[in-house]
Formats: C-alpha cells, structure tokens, sequence
C-alpha cells in the first residue's frame, strides 16, 4: 500500500467552465487525476465532468497533491515512465496507479471504492517513482540502527574495503568506510540511485564510488579485485588466526609465507594464544550461534555463581545486539558490592580449569586508575578492566550431529567494579562504530571524555556518575539508544 499523502484541499471549480454541473467535494481525501495517454482528451473530458459530477476532485494538471491516477489502456512501465517525468525532483509521488475500472466503479458506487489487486497498475513498481532522499545525522550514535539492513549488498562492499584498509594499516581511510557503510545500514529502505544519497553525511566521494559501481554495473571493480587479490587473501587467512594481528602477518608475509601449512610447516615460533589460535582455527572461524552464546552463558554462569554467589553475569558484544551470530561471546561480571568483585576473576577462571572448559586462557589485571584531574589521554583510559581471553571447550548437545563432541569457542570474559558497570556495559555492548561514535560525539560536541570506565567532563573538570545506560545518555545530550538498535 502507498501511503497516501495528507494536503491541503483546495476547492476546484475555478478549473471548471461555468456551465458545468459539479457537486462540492464530497471526498477531500481523494484527488483524481486522469491520464490522457491512450485515454484520448474527449474521454478524459467527459470522466472527468463525470467524476466532478459525483463529487470528487479531479484535477486537470499532475501535481503531488494527486492521490490516484486513473489509466486506461496503459502498462504500468508507461505510467511509471511518464510520472517519474512528472515528479522529477519534487520528493514522493504516492499517488495510487489505478486502472479505469476503480474510477467506472466508483461512479456507479457514487464514492471511492475500496482499492482491490485488480484495480491497482504494477503496485511493485510504483516504488520505483518514488524519489526518496535520504537523510540521517552525522554521528552514528544519534542513529537507531537495527540489524534489518536493506543495503547488505553496498556495506558489505564498503566493510570489505574498509578491512582492506585495516589490513594494510590505513586505519583512516578504514574509518571513512565504515562509518560510510553505517550510514547505509541505518536506511529504511534499499538504495535505488546515488542521487537519493546526495544529502547523507559520512559519504565521501570514494564511497559513493563504489555504491554507484554497484547500482549501475552490479559490482564494484575495486571490490572484486580486492577480494581477489593474493595479499588481501593471505592477510585474512593469516589474521584469522586467534592472538596474529596484522603486524605480525605482514612480517610473515614478507618472510615468503603465504597460508597456515607453511606456517606450521616453517618451524616459526608462535606464541600460546597463536598456538592455540593455529590448531583450533577451523572452530574459531566458524561463527557462534545463538544457542552456542547461550550455552557458553549457563557454564560462565555457574562458574560464577559457585566462586561468589550474588555476583552478575551480563552477557554483552553483538548478541545483546541482538545478532544470531558472532565470533566471540562476551560477558561482562560484577558485584552489587562496591569491591567484592575484587579477586573474582582468578577464582572464575580457576573453576572453569578445574571444569575443563578451558582450551586456552590468557588473564589481564586491572590497571584503572581514576586521576584527580580527569583521564591522562583519553586513549590511555581504554580496557583496562581485569580481562580473560579465553577459548572454551564447548560440548555440542545443541549441535546434535555427532560428527565432533565439542567445538572451540573464543570466549571474553571482564569484571568491571559496580561503579563502572554503566560505563563498561556501554562500553563493551558496541558496534565498534557506535562505540567510536559516541567518544567522537562526547569529545567533538560535549568536550567530555568517555571511556568503558568513566565520562569526564572536561569543562567542569569533573566525573560525571552513572549507574545505567540511560543516564550516561542523559549526560551526553543524546537520545537513548537500545542496544538492538546500536547496529551500526
Ligand atoms: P567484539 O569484538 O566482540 O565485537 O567487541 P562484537 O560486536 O561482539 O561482534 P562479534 O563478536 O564480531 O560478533 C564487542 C565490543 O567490545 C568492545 C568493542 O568496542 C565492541 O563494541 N571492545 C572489544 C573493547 O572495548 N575493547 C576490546 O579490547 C575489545
Ligand atoms: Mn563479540
């Protein structure tokens, strides 16, 4: 159904010649106008007396003031055409496109009859005409971004270009593409034309590029050749491995190796995470599911649960996203007792050794420490909660196959003190965009810094207190966001 589209009714009558018999505007909501198009000018004239006789508005000119246009003899792509002549930019037209037999059995109902399948012209392509030009704010964390994305095709080119560029150490021009790609995530509905974007922040002129390569040729020649290419490949399947970043795979890169078995095959010394990293990395590379991050939850749970009972467990990342899947689950842990959390860490994870449900695990300590005079750097504020990477031995009963009893699930586990925990919730829920977003926003806009564990305000050179989310909104100027909608 196009919505129709509320205006002002303006009395006809001056349209009409004095001897014409017309009744007032019985229908103000309806404003008829009649193709000529294979219609012919004598019949339209005389439907059109008709219809004004009945008491409908029937205009002479297209105007986006029409709500149903009335055709005979025409195919939907004709009317289509000549409207999108019509409406060329002046926004929507959402006008109806009906055919001669809603408008005959309308008079003889002497009202609008109710619009059926069969009185409607291609209703698929009406949408077409409609010029939409999109709009959205700056900063992603203003947005509200679901996962109902209707651009998949264009971000994903744009998030593979940006991988690229964080692969080859362009950590900018990453940036521009993903907050592009954010952008485009947010959209209501599918992209048709680049012109719809002119009036979008955050596209800069490579990133419309590239969406007009796609609309225009169904692919982007950039694209294609990236994914193509041997460097980008290898960095992936490289980078892939759990504890490699990308320095160390350009060094192995550089070193003439080019994929895992000749890694193993090298001798190379790798570290534990890498070890561990190497010989599960089909598992690790295998997306979580759902019922997966939820049966990691029960065990992290409990482990919890035994070492400090009243201690909290909030699952966090992409699944309170909302997502289906993920690479990673994260759980955030804390204590409604300001210093009880202390030390809880090393006993979780002690439990979950002796549990055997521990494959690796790597621990780092708390090193936050809150300054008299606000943060140091903003940057150097970041992560410094006792975390613990980990990669748990997860048995399959969801899987119900048979093939393999447990799989390796990359597991992240973070305590934060209650005092923090608004911060670190925000903080760790994401997207990484949204996230970046938000300290850009406070930073730019509010002159505060804001970090998983704290917001500073930098012209009261003070803390600013939150216990929830909301709140920390509240003192950004922000309107509050769900997490499912933090999707950028
Ligand atoms: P993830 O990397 O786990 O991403 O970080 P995700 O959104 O859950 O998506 P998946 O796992 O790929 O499906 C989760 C959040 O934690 C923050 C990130 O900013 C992200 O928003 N985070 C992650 C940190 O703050 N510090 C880190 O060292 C890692
Ligand atoms: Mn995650």
């Amino acid at each position: 159904m196009i919505p129709l589209k509320r205006r002002k009714v303006v009395p006809t009558g001056a349209g009409n010649t004095g001897s014409e018999e017309t009744s007032p505007n019985k229908f103000p909501q309806v404003v008829l106008f009649l193709l000529e198009r294979k219609m012919g000018a004598s019949r339209r004239a005389f439907l059109s007396q008709l219809g004004r006789k009945k008491g409908f508005q029937v205009e002479e000119l297209f105007s986006e003031g029409i709500t149903h246009v009335i055709c005979e003899n025409n195919s939907g792509d004709e009317v289509i055409a000549w409207l999108e002549s019509q409406v060329r930019g002046r926004g929507r037209a959402t006008a109806h496109l009906l055919d001669v037999s809603w408008f005959t059995e309308s008079m003889r109902a002497g009202r609008p009859v109710e619009i059926l399948d069969r009185h409607q012209l291609q209703q698929q392509q009406i949408r077409e005409v409609e010029v939409v030009v999109f709009s959205a704010p700056s900063y992603a964390c203003q947005r509200r971004t679901t996962l109902d994305n209707h651009n998949a095709i264009l971000t994903d080119a744009l998030s593979l270009l940006a991988e690229n560029a964080e692969l080859s150490g362009e950590d900018g021009r990453g940036v521009a593409f993903r907050r592009a790609a954010g952008v485009l995530k947010g959209l209501p509905e599918p992209v048709t034309a680049v012109t719809q974007l002119v009036g979008l922040p955050c596209l800069g002129g490579h990133s419309l590029r590239v969406v007009k390569d796609i609309l225009e040729n169904g692919a982007s020649c950039e694209v294609e050749d990236t994914k193509q290419s041997e460097r980008f490949k290898v960095l992936k399947v490289l980078t892939g491995i759990f504890g490699v970043g990308v320095k160390t795979a350009e060094r192995w890169i550089q070193e003439g190796i080019r994929g895992l078995q000749q890694l193993q095959d090298s001798g190379r010394t790798l570290n534990r995470a890498q070890q561990a990293g190497l010989q599960h990395y089909e598992d690790l590379n295998q997306h979580v599911t759902r019922s997966e991050a939820d049966a990691v939850a029960a065990v992290v749970e409990e482990a919890v649960a035994s070492v400090l009972p009243g201690a909290r467990m909030t699952l966090i990342g992409g699944f309170r996203r909302g997502k289906l899947t993920g690479h990673d689950v994260d759980f955030l842990i804390t204590h409604p007792e300001e210093g009880r959390e202390v030390g809880l860490m090393p006993k979780v994870v002690s439990w979950l050794e002796s549990q055997g449900f521990l494959l690796y695990q790597k621990t780092t300590k708390n090193s936050y420490l809150e300054g008299e005079d606000g943060p140091a750097r903003p940057s150097s504020n970041m992560d410094r909660f006792e975390r613990c990477f980990s990669i748990f031995k997860l048995t399959e009963e969801v899987n119900g196959e048979g093939l393999k009893p447990w799989r390796a699930v990359r597991v992240d586990l973070v305590v934060s003190p209650i005092s923090q925990f608004a911060f670190a919730l925000l903080g760790w829920t994401g997207s990484k965009l949204f996230e970046r977003e938000l300290r850009r926003w406070a930073g730019h806009k509010k002159a505060m810094s804001l970090s998983s564990h704290a917001l500073y305000d930098n012209t009261q050179r003070r803390y600013l207190r939150a216990s929830s989310e909301e709140e920390i909104f509240a003192h950004l100027g922000l309107e509050y966001i769900p997490p499912s909608e933090r999707n950028a």
